[in-house]
Parts: structure tokens; C-alpha cells; sequence
């Protein structure tokens, strides 16, 4: 296999303008998602640089998750979801935040990991950094550090990346 990783996410993105909302243009994963090959070299490149430096893997609700499970799995850690309000049934952590098409909230159960524990942030797009930095903010709530952040997909021009403090950020591919 001669493509890179940039060029197999650059082949099965799709890009869809206008939504969810006029002017925005949407980068949809969810066909690099579907190509077993493709999901396994994304996975395996969004863990690599974090080997050895994280005892748990977080993944933002919901396209966050499927990449989380499978780092998780790969690396013999387990998995933390990072949900949307009124979904996790414990006492949770609660932070709110401002992203590309709107506002949300994000919660973490109170007891997920150990504190001290290591936590990796996976999510698929990286845009204002609103939804990832809540992410962050949460894991360090919960008494534990952020290890780094992984994204497939990066939007430069949106100044995410500056959000993120001194937290490594490892992207696959930045437009
Ligand atoms: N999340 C925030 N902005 C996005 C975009 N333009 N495409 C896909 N996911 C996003």
C-alpha cells in the first residue's frame, strides 16, 4: 500500500457544505470509519505517538467513542466516555463550551479512573478546540492528566490547536 494517511483520509472523507448549518463546511469520517484498512492505520497512527503514556483512552461522545474503543482495544487500555449532558447515570463532572455550529455541555462520571491516571482524548475533528478543551478540562476535574489529544481531521484556520495549552495534539491530516 503505497498511500499515505493523509491520502486515504483525503479518498474517503466526505465533504459536505452547508451543513449542519449554512456556511459551514462539514468533514464527514464516517466512510474512513467504514474501510477496515483505514480505521486500523488511524487508529494505530493516533496511538503511536502516545505509546507508553497513557492508562486510559477518552473518547467525546459520539463519533469520539468508536475511535476510543478501538485505541482502547489496541492498547490494552480501557475506555472513558466523555458524554452529552443527562446520559451517564452516576454523580458526574459538567462543563459547557462553545464549538463551530453551537453551544453544549459535556459530562464524565465523578469516578471513572484513579487519580494520577494517564487519559489519552480521542475525537475525530479538531475545529475550535471548544469540544476537546471540555474534554480536557473534565479528565482534570476527575483529579487525573490529560496525556494528549488525537484527531483524525484538523481545522487550522479555527485556532483549535491554541485552545489546547501545552497538550500535545497529534492530527493525521490538517486543512
Ligand atoms: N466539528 C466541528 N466543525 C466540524 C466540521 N466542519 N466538520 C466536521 N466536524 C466538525
Amino acid at each position: 500500500n503505497h498511500e499515505s494517511i493523509e491520502q486515504t483520509i483525503e479518498r474517503l472523507g466526505a465533504v459536505i457544505p452547508d451543513y449542519p448549518k449554512p456556511g459551514i463546511v462539514f468533514r464527514d469520517l464516517t466512510p474512513v470509519f467504514a474501510d477496515g484498512p483505514a480505521l486500523r492505520r488511524v487508529v494505530d497512527a493516533l496511538i503511536a505517538p502516545f505509546e507508553g503514556q497513557f492508562d486510559f483512552v477518552a473518547g467525546v461522545e459520539a463519533r469520539g467513542f468508536l475511535l476510543a474503543a478501538a485505541a482502547a482495544y489496541a492498547s490494552g487500555k480501557g475506555v472513558i466516555t466523555v458524554r452529552k449532558p443527562g446520559k451517564l447515570p452516576r454523580e458526574v463532572f459538567s462543563e459547557s463550551y462553545s464549538m463551530e455550529y453551537g453551544d453544549s455541555t459535556l459530562e464524565l462520571h465523578r469516578d471513572d479512573m484513579p487519580v494520577g491516571s494517564r487519559v489519552l482524548i480521542l475525537d475525530d475533528v479538531l475545529a475550535t478546540g471548544g469540544t476537546l478543551g471540555a474534554a480536557a478540562r473534565l479528565i482534570r476535574k476527575a483529579g487525573a492528566e490529560v496525556a494528549g489529544f488525537g484527531v483524525v481531521l484538523e481545522l487550522g484556520d479555527l485556532g483549535g490547536r491554541d485552545r489546547l495549552g501545552d497538550t500535545p495534539v497529534t492530527a493525521l491530516i490538517a486543512y
